[in-house]
Protein backbone atom coordinates (compact mmCIF):
# COMPACT_ATOMS: atom_id res chain seq x y z
CA UNK A 1 0.00 0.00 0.00
CA UNK A 2 1.08 3.79 -0.89
CA UNK A 3 -0.92 5.61 2.18
CA UNK A 4 1.18 6.40 4.83
CA UNK A 5 -0.27 8.35 7.86
CA UNK A 6 2.17 11.01 7.34
CA UNK A 7 1.10 12.13 3.76
CA UNK A 8 -2.21 10.21 2.80
CA UNK A 9 -2.97 13.21 0.73
CA UNK A 10 0.40 12.87 -1.07
CA UNK A 11 -0.31 9.11 -1.97
CA UNK A 12 -3.96 9.93 -3.26
CA UNK A 13 -2.71 12.09 -5.52
CA UNK A 14 0.50 9.88 -6.72
CA UNK A 15 -2.22 6.68 -7.15
CA UNK A 16 -4.65 8.62 -8.74
CA UNK A 17 -2.06 9.76 -11.35
CA UNK A 18 -1.08 6.10 -11.89
CA UNK A 19 -4.50 5.08 -12.33
CA UNK A 20 -4.94 7.69 -15.04
CA UNK A 21 -1.62 6.70 -16.60
CA UNK A 22 0.27 3.46 -16.91
CA UNK A 23 -2.43 1.74 -15.13
CA UNK A 24 -5.51 3.91 -17.29
CA UNK A 25 -6.25 0.91 -19.70
CA UNK A 26 -4.88 -1.66 -17.43
CA UNK A 27 -7.46 -4.34 -16.05
CA UNK A 28 -6.47 -3.71 -11.65
CA UNK A 29 -5.55 -6.81 -10.12
CA UNK A 30 -7.25 -7.93 -6.84
CA UNK A 31 -4.19 -6.11 -4.93
CA UNK A 32 -4.49 -3.21 -6.76
CA UNK A 33 -8.74 -2.84 -6.50
CA UNK A 34 -7.56 -2.78 -2.64
CA UNK A 35 -5.30 -0.55 -2.91
CA UNK A 36 -7.49 2.11 -4.73
CA UNK A 37 -10.05 1.76 -2.23
CA UNK A 38 -8.24 2.16 1.11
CA UNK A 39 -5.89 5.29 -1.00
CA UNK A 40 -9.50 7.41 -1.89
CA UNK A 41 -11.63 6.02 0.82
CA UNK A 42 -9.58 4.91 3.25
CA UNK A 43 -10.66 1.39 3.37
CA UNK A 44 -9.96 -1.36 0.99
CA UNK A 45 -14.22 -1.76 0.92
CA UNK A 46 -14.72 1.53 0.14
CA UNK A 47 -14.06 1.27 -3.74
CA UNK A 48 -17.64 -1.24 -4.03
CA UNK A 49 -19.32 -0.99 -7.07
CA UNK A 50 -22.53 -3.05 -8.41
CA UNK A 51 -22.42 -3.85 -4.53
CA UNK A 52 -19.58 -5.72 -4.55
CA UNK A 53 -16.49 -4.76 -2.79
CA UNK A 54 -12.97 -4.52 -3.45
CA UNK A 55 -11.74 -7.59 -1.54
CA UNK A 56 -14.62 -9.88 -3.72
CA UNK A 57 -14.40 -8.01 -7.18
CA UNK A 58 -11.71 -10.40 -8.41
CA UNK A 59 -12.96 -13.41 -7.47
CA UNK A 60 -16.61 -11.91 -8.46
CA UNK A 61 -15.18 -11.62 -12.16
CA UNK A 62 -15.27 -7.60 -12.07
CA UNK A 63 -12.84 -5.98 -14.65
CA UNK A 64 -12.26 -2.87 -13.59
CA UNK A 65 -9.51 -0.49 -15.74
CA UNK A 66 -7.32 2.15 -13.70
CA UNK A 67 -9.21 4.81 -15.30
CA UNK A 68 -12.13 3.75 -14.35
CA UNK A 69 -11.48 2.86 -11.11
CA UNK A 70 -10.62 6.89 -10.11
CA UNK A 71 -13.71 8.35 -12.45
CA UNK A 72 -16.46 6.07 -10.63
CA UNK A 73 -19.36 6.72 -8.69
CA UNK A 74 -19.06 4.19 -5.79
CA UNK A 75 -21.98 2.36 -4.47
CA UNK A 76 -22.74 4.29 -1.22
CA UNK A 77 -22.93 7.38 -3.34
CA UNK A 78 -24.67 6.19 -6.28
CA UNK A 79 -27.59 4.85 -3.75
CA UNK A 80 -27.39 8.18 -2.31
CA UNK A 81 -28.44 9.77 -5.68
CA UNK A 82 -31.14 7.11 -6.28
CA UNK A 83 -32.89 7.18 -3.49
CA UNK A 84 -32.54 10.97 -3.81
CA UNK A 85 -34.29 10.57 -7.45
CA UNK A 86 -36.74 8.14 -5.65
CA UNK A 87 -37.76 10.91 -3.33
CA UNK A 88 -37.91 13.28 -5.55
CA UNK A 89 -40.15 11.12 -8.25
CA UNK A 90 -42.24 10.26 -5.36
CA UNK A 91 -43.32 14.33 -5.21
CA UNK A 92 -44.04 14.58 -8.64
CA UNK A 93 -47.49 14.42 -10.30
CA UNK A 94 -48.25 11.06 -11.68
CA UNK A 95 -48.79 10.48 -15.75
CA UNK A 96 -46.47 10.61 -17.83
CA UNK A 97 -45.34 6.88 -17.54
CA UNK A 98 -42.32 5.82 -16.39
CA UNK A 99 -39.68 8.17 -17.38
CA UNK A 100 -36.86 7.80 -19.79
CA UNK A 101 -33.38 7.48 -17.21
CA UNK A 102 -30.20 7.95 -19.60
CA UNK A 103 -26.67 7.97 -18.12
CA UNK A 104 -24.96 9.85 -21.04
CA UNK A 105 -21.24 9.11 -19.80
CA UNK A 106 -21.19 5.21 -18.40
CA UNK A 107 -17.83 4.62 -17.16
CA UNK A 108 -18.31 1.88 -15.22
CA UNK A 109 -22.27 1.75 -15.10
CA UNK A 110 -22.75 1.63 -11.64
CA UNK A 111 -25.18 4.71 -11.82
CA UNK A 112 -27.05 2.94 -14.29
CA UNK A 113 -27.23 -0.21 -11.93
CA UNK A 114 -28.19 1.63 -8.92
CA UNK A 115 -30.48 3.58 -10.76
CA UNK A 116 -32.30 0.75 -12.22
CA UNK A 117 -32.74 -1.17 -9.22
CA UNK A 118 -33.89 1.77 -6.91
CA UNK A 119 -36.43 3.46 -9.96
CA UNK A 120 -37.43 -0.04 -11.40
CA UNK A 121 -36.09 1.27 -14.83
CA UNK A 122 -34.70 0.66 -17.81
CA UNK A 123 -31.43 2.87 -17.51
CA UNK A 124 -30.07 3.80 -21.15
CA UNK A 125 -26.44 4.22 -21.10
CA UNK A 126 -23.91 5.61 -23.43
CA UNK A 127 -20.10 4.84 -23.39
CA UNK A 128 -17.76 5.89 -26.32
CA UNK A 129 -14.65 4.01 -25.23
CA UNK A 130 -14.46 0.78 -26.58
CA UNK A 131 -12.35 -0.63 -23.54
CA UNK A 132 -14.35 0.88 -21.28
CA UNK A 133 -17.36 -0.50 -22.72
CA UNK A 134 -16.34 -4.18 -23.29
CA UNK A 135 -15.59 -4.25 -19.37
CA UNK A 136 -18.36 -2.19 -18.35
CA UNK A 137 -20.50 -4.93 -20.62
CA UNK A 138 -18.94 -7.62 -18.83
CA UNK A 139 -19.38 -6.28 -15.48
CA UNK A 140 -23.14 -5.64 -16.14
CA UNK A 141 -23.84 -8.99 -17.58
CA UNK A 142 -22.41 -10.27 -14.32
CA UNK A 143 -24.60 -8.45 -12.06
CA UNK A 144 -27.65 -9.02 -14.48
CA UNK A 145 -28.08 -4.95 -14.38
CA UNK A 146 -31.18 -3.53 -15.93
CA UNK A 147 -28.83 -1.31 -18.58
CA UNK A 148 -28.91 -1.14 -22.41
CA UNK A 149 -25.31 0.06 -22.49
CA UNK A 150 -24.84 1.64 -26.37
CA UNK A 151 -20.96 2.01 -27.39
CA UNK A 152 -20.67 5.68 -28.95
CA UNK A 153 -21.09 9.15 -28.50
CA UNK A 154 -23.87 10.61 -26.20
CA UNK A 155 -25.27 12.89 -28.78
CA UNK A 156 -25.61 9.43 -31.19
CA UNK A 157 -28.26 8.17 -27.91
CA UNK A 158 -29.61 11.76 -27.46
CA UNK A 159 -31.07 11.14 -30.69
CA UNK A 160 -32.14 7.72 -31.21
CA UNK A 161 -34.30 7.79 -28.36
CA UNK A 162 -37.31 9.96 -28.03
CA UNK A 163 -38.65 12.10 -25.18
CA UNK A 164 -41.16 10.34 -22.81
CA UNK A 165 -42.18 13.07 -19.94
CA UNK A 166 -41.02 16.13 -18.35
CA UNK A 167 -40.03 13.95 -15.61
CA UNK A 168 -37.03 12.04 -18.06
CA UNK A 169 -33.81 12.36 -16.53
CA UNK A 170 -30.12 12.86 -17.83
CA UNK A 171 -26.66 12.04 -16.02
CA UNK A 172 -24.35 13.59 -16.95
CA UNK A 173 -20.50 13.07 -15.88
CA UNK A 174 -17.86 13.99 -18.80
CA UNK A 175 -14.30 13.19 -18.29
CA UNK A 176 -12.76 16.38 -16.12
CA UNK A 177 -9.53 16.09 -18.06
CA UNK A 178 -8.43 19.52 -18.03
CA UNK A 179 -11.60 21.11 -16.39
CA UNK A 180 -9.86 20.02 -13.07
CA UNK A 181 -7.25 22.88 -12.19
CA UNK A 182 -5.89 23.72 -8.99
CA UNK A 183 -8.19 26.61 -8.68
CA UNK A 184 -11.46 23.85 -8.55
CA UNK A 185 -13.51 21.83 -11.79
CA UNK A 186 -14.43 23.94 -14.63
CA UNK A 187 -17.91 23.35 -15.79
CA UNK A 188 -16.82 24.91 -19.08
CA UNK A 189 -13.85 22.86 -19.59
CA UNK A 190 -14.64 19.39 -19.43
CA UNK A 191 -14.76 17.14 -22.35
CA UNK A 192 -17.00 18.22 -23.74
CA UNK A 193 -18.30 21.45 -21.81
CA UNK A 194 -21.25 20.70 -19.66
CA UNK A 195 -23.09 23.52 -20.76
CA UNK A 196 -23.18 22.40 -24.66
CA UNK A 197 -24.16 18.95 -23.20
CA UNK A 198 -27.25 20.44 -21.84
CA UNK A 199 -27.87 22.18 -25.39
CA UNK A 200 -27.55 19.12 -26.49
CA UNK A 201 -30.09 17.29 -24.38
CA UNK A 202 -32.55 20.18 -24.70
CA UNK A 203 -32.18 20.54 -28.31
CA UNK A 204 -33.02 16.26 -28.34
CA UNK A 205 -36.18 17.05 -26.73
CA UNK A 206 -37.62 20.13 -28.26
CA UNK A 207 -37.23 22.19 -25.19
CA UNK A 208 -39.64 19.79 -23.36
CA UNK A 209 -38.66 20.47 -19.62
CA UNK A 210 -36.38 17.12 -17.96
CA UNK A 211 -34.44 16.56 -14.70
CA UNK A 212 -30.40 16.36 -14.62
CA UNK A 213 -28.12 15.06 -12.21
CA UNK A 214 -24.72 15.84 -12.21
CA UNK A 215 -21.32 14.48 -10.44
CA UNK A 216 -18.93 17.60 -9.50
CA UNK A 217 -16.06 17.91 -6.83
CA UNK A 218 -16.16 20.09 -3.55
CA UNK A 219 -14.09 23.50 -5.19
CA UNK A 220 -15.87 25.07 -8.16
CA UNK A 221 -14.02 27.11 -10.15
CA UNK A 222 -15.40 30.50 -11.83
CA UNK A 223 -19.22 29.86 -10.60
CA UNK A 224 -19.12 27.53 -13.42
CA UNK A 225 -21.78 25.40 -11.83
CA UNK A 226 -24.31 28.17 -11.49
CA UNK A 227 -23.37 29.64 -14.53
CA UNK A 228 -24.05 26.12 -16.69
CA UNK A 229 -27.42 25.93 -14.72
CA UNK A 230 -28.44 29.63 -14.76
CA UNK A 231 -31.79 28.66 -16.77
CA UNK A 232 -32.36 25.58 -14.45
CA UNK A 233 -34.02 24.91 -11.25
CA UNK A 234 -31.76 23.65 -8.24
CA UNK A 235 -33.64 20.76 -6.55
CA UNK A 236 -31.48 19.19 -4.24
CA UNK A 237 -27.33 18.39 -3.56
CA UNK A 238 -26.16 15.94 -1.83
CA UNK A 239 -22.52 16.61 -0.33
CA UNK A 240 -21.33 13.23 1.35
CA UNK A 241 -19.01 14.18 4.24
CA UNK A 242 -15.29 14.75 3.05
CA UNK A 243 -12.61 12.04 3.33
CA UNK A 244 -10.21 13.44 0.77
CA UNK A 245 -8.26 17.12 0.39
CA UNK A 246 -10.28 20.14 -1.14
CA UNK A 247 -10.75 19.14 -4.50
CA UNK A 248 -11.27 16.01 -4.68
CA UNK A 249 -14.76 14.82 -2.62
CA UNK A 250 -17.61 14.29 -4.43
CA UNK A 251 -20.72 16.45 -5.24
CA UNK A 252 -24.01 15.63 -7.11
CA UNK A 253 -26.78 17.85 -7.73
CA UNK A 254 -29.90 17.95 -8.98
CA UNK A 255 -31.83 20.17 -11.56
CA UNK A 256 -34.68 20.88 -13.46
CA UNK A 257 -33.87 21.65 -16.94
CA UNK A 258 -36.72 24.04 -19.16
CA UNK A 259 -39.50 25.64 -17.76
CA UNK A 260 -42.05 23.29 -16.69
CA UNK A 261 -45.96 24.44 -16.54
CA UNK A 262 -47.36 21.27 -16.72
CA UNK A 263 -45.39 19.22 -13.93
C1 LIG B 1 -16.11 10.46 -15.59
S1 LIG B 1 -16.42 9.00 -16.46
C2 LIG B 1 -18.04 8.55 -15.91
C3 LIG B 1 -18.00 7.71 -14.67
C4 LIG B 1 -19.31 7.05 -14.35
N1 LIG B 1 -20.33 7.96 -13.90
C5 LIG B 1 -19.11 5.95 -13.33
O1 LIG B 1 -19.78 5.96 -12.28
O2 LIG B 1 -18.27 5.07 -13.57
C6 LIG B 1 -16.77 9.55 -18.09
C7 LIG B 1 -16.94 8.41 -19.09
O3 LIG B 1 -17.52 8.97 -20.28
C8 LIG B 1 -16.90 8.37 -21.41
N2 LIG B 1 -17.05 9.34 -22.52
C9 LIG B 1 -16.22 10.36 -22.86
N3 LIG B 1 -16.72 11.08 -23.89
C10 LIG B 1 -17.90 10.50 -24.21
C11 LIG B 1 -18.91 10.78 -25.17
N4 LIG B 1 -18.76 11.81 -26.03
N5 LIG B 1 -20.02 10.01 -25.22
C12 LIG B 1 -20.15 8.95 -24.36
N6 LIG B 1 -19.22 8.63 -23.42
C13 LIG B 1 -18.11 9.38 -23.33
C14 LIG B 1 -15.47 8.14 -20.97
O4 LIG B 1 -14.87 7.13 -21.75
C15 LIG B 1 -15.65 7.74 -19.50
O5 LIG B 1 -15.75 6.35 -19.35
Amino acid sequence: MTTTAESPHAAYFAFRDRLLGDLRTTVLTGDQLCEAGQVIYGRPEGLSLYGIPAPRMESAGIRLMGRTAIECCVDDYAVLVADALAALYATLPHGGGVPLVMDLFCGSGNFSHHLAARLGVTVHAAESDQDVHDATRHNLDRVGAATRLHLGDYKDLLGKIPARSNHDTYFVEPPWGPAFTPDGLDLTRTAPPVPRILDDISRSRDGRPCLIAIKTNDQIAHDSLDRAFADAEHLRSITPAPTLPRGANMHFHLYRLGSDTHR
